[in-house]
């Protein structure tokens, strides 16, 4: 028997945060009911709302409801009213330490342009029309991590280090969510390396060539990182999921969210440990917070992540996906998404109107 009964760590953070995970629990709503799924909320602080409560942005208390959970629902965190704390007890610190908790090694970061917002790109609309990109990003080694590292004296000068280092265990296993991802959708991946200069990456190429041998029915191609970058802006409609390494995926998947030019529209997955995290892939916002006009889009679409990744729901997921679309071709935007002719509608209007779809969908 499937299960049916998940319990989700709510953590709105700070800024728009609140705003904006507020909608996506209405969303979650709406689909519990529908699909007959029991969902229990544990809400923590994190970030500056943690800070300002108890002084530490990833509090314990926030720790063991994330561990008691199923899965985490984040909004975002960071704003100036932190920015002259120390780094180590800032706002976005709780990100890592969140990362390290979950031992979350696998980033997925779609980048889907609809077809309504089609002129909230700034490349061609034949360039971009139809653009669904999953990019599968390696998070939790590679030189963001390895050592030796930092800032040496050297003779009479200091040398800056970082170490580009891959274990073949931690390219195996990106290498599967990679393909795994690529069956559910158009069995496609580019594995993107620098095989011709980095030795790390020609040992990246080898363990993904050994892990594409068990899955035969998935297209594999390889391609240099800045042939990547090219390729991306020139012709983004020939990738279905690229797979690459923590600093290659952070610049490129970047770069593909740019494709779409709506930041308030893009989740994000954080998966490969027990519990998955799921966030929008923009930050909190501090200009538009507490004003009722920020996009809850991204946020809603990061619990649709969450019923595929850490469900196995992918029909709930398609669920919110249809709605969200119906509620765009009806013409509501927010205002980031605003165009002539539309209808503007508040951050809890919006949460309504894509819950009200689900609902009647
Ligand atoms: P940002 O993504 O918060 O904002 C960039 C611009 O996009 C702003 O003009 C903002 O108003 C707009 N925007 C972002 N999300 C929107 C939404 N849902 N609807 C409408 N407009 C939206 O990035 P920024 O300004 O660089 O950073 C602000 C704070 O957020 C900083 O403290 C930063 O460290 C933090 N941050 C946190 C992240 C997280 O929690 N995962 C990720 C990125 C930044
Ligand atoms: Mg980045």
């Amino acid at each position: 028997m499937e299960k049916r009964e998940f319990t989700i760590a709510v953590l709105p953070g700070d800024g728009i945060g609140p705003e904006i995970v507020k909608q996506a629990v209405k969303v979650m709503d709406a689909v519990s009911e529908k699909f007959g799924i029991k969902l229990n909320y544990k809400y923590a602080l994190i970030g500056g709302a943690a800070i300002d409560e108890f002084g530490v942005p990833f509090p314990d208390e926030t720790k063991e409801v994330i561990l008691s959970s199923d899965a985490v629902l984040l909004g975002a965190v960071g704003g100036p009213k932190w920015d002259n704390l120390p780094f180590e007890i800032r706002p976005e610190r709780a990100l890592l330490g969140m990362r390290k908790l979950l031992n979350a090694f696998a980033n997925l970061r779609p980048a889907k342009l609809y077809d309504e917002l089609l002129d909230s790109s700034t490349l061609k609309p034949e360039v971009v029309k139809g653009v669904d990109i999953m990019v599968v990003r390696e998070l939790t080694s590679g030189i963001y991590f390895g050592i030796p590292r930092g800032i040496f004296v050297d003779g009479d000068e200091r040398v800056g280090i970082n170490t580009l280092r891959y274990y073949e265990h931690e390219v195996e296993r990106i290498a599967r969510v990679a393909f795994e991802v690529a069956r559910k959708r158009n069995k496609r991946v580019t594995s993107v390396d620098k095989a011709n200069v980095l030795e790390a990456t020609v040992l990246w190429r080898e363990v993904v060539e050994k892990v594409h041998e068990e899955y035969q029915d998935v297209e594999l191609n390889h391609m240099y990182v800045d042939n990547a970058a090219m390729q991306i802006i020139r012709w983004p409609k020939q990738f279905d999921v690229i797979v690459t390494t923590n600093i290659f995926g952070d610049i490129l998947s970047d770069a593909c969210a740019m494709l779409t030019g709506s930041l308030g529209m893009l989740p994000s997955a954080s998966i490969g440990g027990k519990i998955g995290l799921y966030e929008p892939i923009h930050g909190s916002a501090p200009d538009i917070a507490g004003q009722n006009i920020a996009n809850p889009i991204a946020t809603i679409n990061s619990a649709g992540m969450m019923f595929t990744y850490s469900f196995n729901m992918p029909e709930v997921e398609e669920a919110i996906d249809k709605a969200v679309r119906s509620v765009l071709a009806k013409g509501y935007r927010t205002k980031d998404i605003y165009s002539e002719g539309c209808k503007l509608v508040s951050t809890e209007e919006m949460g309504d109107l894509i819950a009200e779809e689900i609902r009647i969908g």
